[in-house]
């Protein structure tokens, strides 16, 4: 794949991350670790779908879609400007919570450690 400008290998970068893990993800495959085409932070794209996926987040959340619980990009978008985001998440996650989005609550899942937590608010928030 030949890409002109800068941002387009960027953009494609993070794409074709989500893409990769997607169909990784999909296969049951643990060969998320194959670096994807481009980009920095794509490593941390992957990492983080499979951790989300190991952690069972993906039996409510979707990465660009509403499921049980707000998509992953919506999170970003809503969150990602603020300066203490991920600290901010990193406790969403691990408590859980509700009425932010809707009237489903989301459970605390104690299985995350603080450092998965981070990792997969870091994640989020790189999907914006
Ligand atoms: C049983 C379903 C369920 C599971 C499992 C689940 N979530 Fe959620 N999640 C939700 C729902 C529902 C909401 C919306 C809660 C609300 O409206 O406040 C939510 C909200 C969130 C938010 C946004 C919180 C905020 O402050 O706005 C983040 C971030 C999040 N989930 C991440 C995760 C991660 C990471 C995991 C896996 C460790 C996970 N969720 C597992 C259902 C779930």
């Amino acid at each position: 794949m030949r890409l002109t400008s800068k941002a387009q290998a960027s953009a494609w970068g993070v794409r074709g991350a989500i893409v990769l893990g997607l169909i990784l993800a999909a296969a049951g495959s643990a060969q998320a670790q194959v670096a994807p085409p481009a980009g920095q932070g794509s490593a941390l794209t992957v990492d983080g779908l499979a951790l989300a996926k190991a952690k069972t987040c993906l039996g409510c959340h979707l990465v660009d879609e509403k499921r049980v619980g707000p998509a992953y990009v919506q999170i970003a978008r809503r969150y990602g400007d603020l300066e203490q985001a991920a600290q901010y998440l990193v406790n969403s996650i691990r408590l859980g919570g509700k009425g932010r989005w809707g009237v489903v609550p989301m459970p605390a899942q104690p299985q995350v450690t603080e450092s998965e937590a981070r990792q997969l608010a870091q994640w989020i928030l790189s999907l914006k």
